[in-house]
Formats: structure tokens, C-alpha cells, sequence
């Protein structure tokens, strides 16, 4: 890549994170959206007027024959995850994916496998990584100030926060999950990340479906056009996981259940010689001025690194100055095979063991 250039991206899916990803991406001094495909005409169609976008296209080939595109930013509804990668990846584009990686394991394996095949950089936009207080507790963890971290909670919990009604995110055949996918994915992911452990190896997980079938608890987020697709997703899920060092997480997701706070999601780190939390970011520890007092750290310091703004800063800085991308294909497999894990104790009732 010529260094003077800019990294044009072109999007897939022009919905509600697109809007969003759009602005953060042309933000960027060596960013560009020049290119836009959705199924629906009219969306790319108000997308590229909005943000001044040069092609508009009608098909997912015109937008990969585009030879001004660079790298693809994948925002559609889960199930067209990984065909749309894969596509993007054989016409050699590179691909920044939202989360969740994929419906399955075996898929995102295929993905992986492909992107490395090609040589092409495939990552996954876990934005939650890149969130000030976030890295405040990465740092801190890094530093050593925790110690040996031996637990990490990990939850999202919503009152009433399922996606809009009827559209793909309450569907299993579109989304392939519900608040598991949707929020869990997140809080999963920031849990292993802030341990620096993507080892997992055994888990114990189950989702329920108590509220959303009822029609109850729906939120604000989804602008696809609302349909009658019938909801048939988890709408609480909770796990317990089991990493190789003997380290564990605990994870709860919950799009809608009866509960204090209308919205409320952390991660707690329990440490041997301190604990954390990330929102806010609070270092909890033993004194070390004050004899048997205990302390509670707030205001910690922001690491600042440049390249840690926002997942399309990273991205875009990886393929223009060799920044390492911040989520790697083989954590974000961990993450997707956790996922499956879920499923299967689900299914199964019993702890299932990751090969
Ligand atoms: N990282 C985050 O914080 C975050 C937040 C929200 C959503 N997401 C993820 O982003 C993706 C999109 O979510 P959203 O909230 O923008 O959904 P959305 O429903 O608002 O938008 C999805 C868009 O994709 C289009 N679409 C459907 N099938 C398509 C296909 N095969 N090819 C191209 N376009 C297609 C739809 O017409 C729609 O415009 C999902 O994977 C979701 O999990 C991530």
C-alpha cells in the first residue's frame, strides 16, 4: 500500500452501525468510505447521499469489482457474516467484520483459513476494546497491578432492551442468536482480552427465551424494516467458563429480564494483589500507604495510544502503517467457539468440554 494513500473501505449492509462506522471511518486522516452495497435499494441509495459516497451499488459483485476498494467493512445481519467475507476475501479484499464473527465454529474456521490462504487481514470490530475505561483496565493489567487474575465477570444486562420486533436480530435462522450474540459476544470477548487469556477449555452455559416470545421487553435498537419474523432467540444467557491456566469467567447477557438498573454492563476483575472494574475503570486494592485501610482507585490514568482510538482507527492503521490489528483471528475464534460451547450445554445440560 502506497503510504500516501488512503485505506478506502467499501460497506456491506448500510443500516444502523453503518451510519456510525461511516462517520468514525472518514474521521480518520488516511480513511474513506468510496463504496456501498445493501440489499435494500433505497438505504444505499439515502447512505451514499448522506455521506457523499461515490458508488452506490446494486449488487455485492459491482462493490467487489470496484477497484478503488480496498478493504470491506462487513455490518449485515449475522447469517451473510461469513458468505460476504469469504467473497470479499476471494475478490482479495481485505475485511474488518462486525461481531458476532460467525453463525458457527466451523464457519469462522473457513473464514480464518481463507484469509490466511490469501495473505488478506480479517478482523473483528470488537469495539468494547477500545473504549477509554476499557484500556485504563488494560493497562493496569499489564502493569501487573492485579497480580494473578484468577476470576473475571463479565455481564450486559438489560431491562427492556431487546432489538426491534420482527426484524433479523430476533430471528435464530438470521441472527443465529439473540442477547448471547448480540451483547454477550462483547462482554465475553473484553473478559478474555483484558486477561490476555483466549484459552478456554471447558464451559457450562444456558439461554432462556422467557420475555421476547411473550413480546415483552423490546428496546429501541434496528432499523430494518420490521416485519413479522417471529422471535426465536435467547433472551437471557448465562455461562461459566473454564480457562487452561485454571483461571474462570463468568458471563451473563441478558436482553430483557426483571432486574434493578434499566442497563448495566461491566467487567470485574479479581486479581491476587488487586481487582478492576471497567465502567468506570476502578483499580480495588489493600492500601499501600495506610495499614489495614483499603483503597479504591478512580480517575486512573488513560494510556493514550494513538492507534487504540476506535476499531476503524485500528483497522485502517493496520493496513496503512503496519499497526497490529487489536483482535486476531485466533481470539476471536476462541470467542466463537466458546459460543458454540454455549449452545451445545444448552442443548445437552451438561458441561461440554472445548477440543
Ligand atoms: N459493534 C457494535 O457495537 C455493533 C452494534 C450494532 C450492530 N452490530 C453488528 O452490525 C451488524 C449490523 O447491525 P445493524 O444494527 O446495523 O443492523 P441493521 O438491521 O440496522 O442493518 C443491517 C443492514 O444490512 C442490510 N442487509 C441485509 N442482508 C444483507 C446482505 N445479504 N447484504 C448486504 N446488506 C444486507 C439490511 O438491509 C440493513 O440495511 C450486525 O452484525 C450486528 O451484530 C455491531
Amino acid at each position: 500500500m502506497n503510504k500516501s494513500d488512503k485505506i478506502r473501505l467499501g460497506v456491506v449492509g448500510t443500516g444502523q452501525i453503518t451510519q456510525s462506522a461511516a462517520t468514525q471511518i472518514n474521521a480518520h486522516p488516511n480513511g474513506e468510505v468510496v463504496a456501498a452495497f445493501d440489499t435494500n435499494e433505497e438505504r444505499v441509495k439515502s447512505f451514499c447521499e448522506k455521506f457523499d459516497v461515490a458508488n452506490a451499488c446494486t449488487t455485492l459483485e459491482a462493490l467487489l469489482a470496484d477497484e478503488n476498494v480496498d478493504a470491506i467493512y462487513v455490518a449485515t445481519p449475522n447469517k451473510f457474516h461469513i458468505p460476504t467475507t469469504m467473497a470479499a476475501l476471494e475478490a482479495g479484499k481485505h475485511v474488518l467484520l462486525e461481531k458476532p464473527f460467525a453463525m458457527n465454529l466451523d464457519e469462522a474456521k473457513a473464514a480464518a483459513a481463507l484469509a490466511k490462504e490469501k495473505g488478506l487481514t480479517l478482523s473483528l470490530g470488537m469495539n468494547q476494546r477500545f473504549n477509554p475505561e476499557s484500556q485504563k483496565v488494560k493497562a493496569l493489567v499489564e502493569d501487573g497491578k492485579l497480580g494473578e487474575i484468577y476470576h473475571v465477570k463479565g455481564y450486559w444486562r438489560r431491562r427492556s432492551g431487546i432489538p426491534k420486533m420482527g426484524t433479523w436480530f430476533v430471528s435464530k435462522e438470521l441472527a443465529g442468536g439473540g442477547a448471547l450474540y448480540d451483547i454477550g459476544v462483547h462482554m465475553l470477548d473484553l473478559s478474555l482480552y483484558l486477561m490476555d487469556n483466549f484459552e478456554p477449555v471447558s464451559v457450562s452455559g444456558v439461554t432462556y427465551s422467557k420475555f421476547g416470545p411473550r413480546g415483552l421487553g423490546e428496546g429501541g435498537w434496528g432499523m430494518s424494516d420490521k416485519s413479522d419474523i417471529a422471535f426465536d432467540v435467547d433472551d437471557f444467557a448465562s455461562a461459566f467458563i473454564r480457562l487452561a491456566n485454571g483461571a474462570t469467567v463468568s458471563l451473563d447477557a441478558t436482553w430483557a429480564c426483571h432486574t434493578e438498573k434499566a442497563g448495566d454492563n461491566n467487567v470485574q476483575l479479581f486479581g491476587t494483589e488487586g481487582g478492576a472494574t471497567t465502567y468506570p475503570a476502578r483499580l480495588y486494592r489493600f492500601s499501600k500507604e495506610i495499614p489495614g485501610a483499603y483503597e479504591i482507585v478512580e480517575n486512573l490514568p488513560d494510556p493514550k495510544k494513538p492507534t487504540m482510538g476506535n476499531r476503524f482507527a485500528n483497522f485502517i492503521d493496520h493496513l496503512h502503517e503496519g499497526t497490529p490489528v487489536c483482535c486476531t483471528l485466533d481470539q476471536a475464534l476462541a470467542v466463537q467457539k466458546v459460543l458454540d460451547g454455549i449452545a451445545e450445554s444448552t442443548r445437552t445440560g451438561r458441561e461440554v468440554v472445548l477440543a
